[in-house]
């Protein structure tokens, strides 16, 4: 009968020790939101989603569980990035080297991928809220069942715009600039394109999905499961836009929505950083500048000095 009570009284308080701690974790949550909305949120975030299998092993759990974990969250996070305003979200679930994983394995990844794409093409909300779902990565690479489902969600989201997801199938990011700068080519040989054309631009065109419909720069990579690695991930789109990084430890089961509004704060904060640079060499310039004409060039001044009070300011 002690025995007994004891227990009771045992998962008593560990109830109450989880309710208290849900309850400051959701006001963390809160305040957290409200701060990173008083501020510019990134257009485009990218997502390298790692760690699903290493938080199986740990519960003693199969790879396949890891990953069916793994995916819950995904659709978790395509909802938080939606709710905070996010426009464009890409999501790295396959890479080109994940191929050589265990054919069980790649197999049960497609058909988990392909469960979740049927899912959110008759989810009513991917209609309402007007997502539009693509696929970057090489096709020829996948199953047809695949395929089907990837026509057939592309298809009935094509002209939705107030939310892109992007899902990175069989991508890897150089193969992605091979198979561009190849296209290029074939149209510079057969006279559709003069080499002059060929500028920035043009190459983020033929990237993919398809020739004309580039996904943006990227604002931020997150990477989950501890490594400091963006392994061949949007390499065209992130290196030129100077992205901010993100790398937590947490495996990508275990990510919650602090996870992505942490690495927002690190965004914004990169952000106010690189403005109070750009401030300051402004401001250097003008003093060299006030320094070396001495009443020279006054006009010029003048407009510095416009540029130092707003940069300053
Ligand atoms: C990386 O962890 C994860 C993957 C290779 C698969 C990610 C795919 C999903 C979560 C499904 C995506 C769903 C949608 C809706 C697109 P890992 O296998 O490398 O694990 P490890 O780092 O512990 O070995
Ligand atoms: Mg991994």
């Amino acid at each position: 009968m002690v025995l007994r009570n004891r227990e009771i009284f045992r998962a008593g308080l560990h109830f109450l020790k989880n309710r208290i701690f849900s309850i400051f974790y959701l006001e963390y949550e809160r305040r957290l939101e409200i701060e990173i909305l008083n501020s510019e949120i990134p257009h485009h975030i990218a997502v390298i989603m790692d760690g699903n299998r290493r938080y199986a092993g740990q519960l003693g759990k199969t790879r396949s569980f890891g990953h069916a974990l793994g995916a819950e969250v995904t659709e978790r996070v395509i909802e938080w990035c939606y709710e905070i305003g996010v426009k464009q979200l890409t999501l790295y679930a396959f890479s080109t080297e994940n191929f050589q994983r265990s054919e069980e394995e790649v197999d049960g990844l497609f058909n988990l991928i392909n469960e979740k794409f049927l899912k959110i093409y008759s989810d009513p909300r991917t209609h309402e809220n007007e997502i539009q779902v693509r696929v970057i990565g090489d096709r020829s690479k996948l199953p047809a069942f695949l395929n089907e489902s990837i026509e057939k969600i592309e298809k009935a989201t094509e002209n939705y715009r107030k939310f892109h997801l992007n899902v990175a199938i069989a991508y890897g990011g150089r193969q992605d600039i091979i198979q561009a700068v190849r296209d290029i080519a074939g149209c510079i040989s057969t006279g559709k394109l003069s080499l002059e054309e060929v500028d920035e631009n043009l190459i983020s065109k033929h990237l993919y999905p398809a020739p004309g419909v580039s996904v943006p720069n990227v604002d931020l990579i997150l990477r989950t499961g501890g490594d400091e690695r963006v392994s061949n991930f949007l390499p065209w789109q992130a290196n030129g836009s100077e992205c901010a990084t993100y790398f937590c430890a947490p495996f990508w089961p275990e990510f919650r929505k602090i996870d992505l509004l942490r690495s927002i704060r690190v965004y914004q904060a990169r952000k106010a950083e690189k403005k109070q640079e750009q401030s300051y060499r402004i401001l250097k310039v003008v003093n060299i500048l006030e320094i070396g004409n001495q009443g020279e060039k006054r006009e010029d001044l003048g407009k510095l000095q416009q540029v130092k009070k707003q940069g300053v300011s």
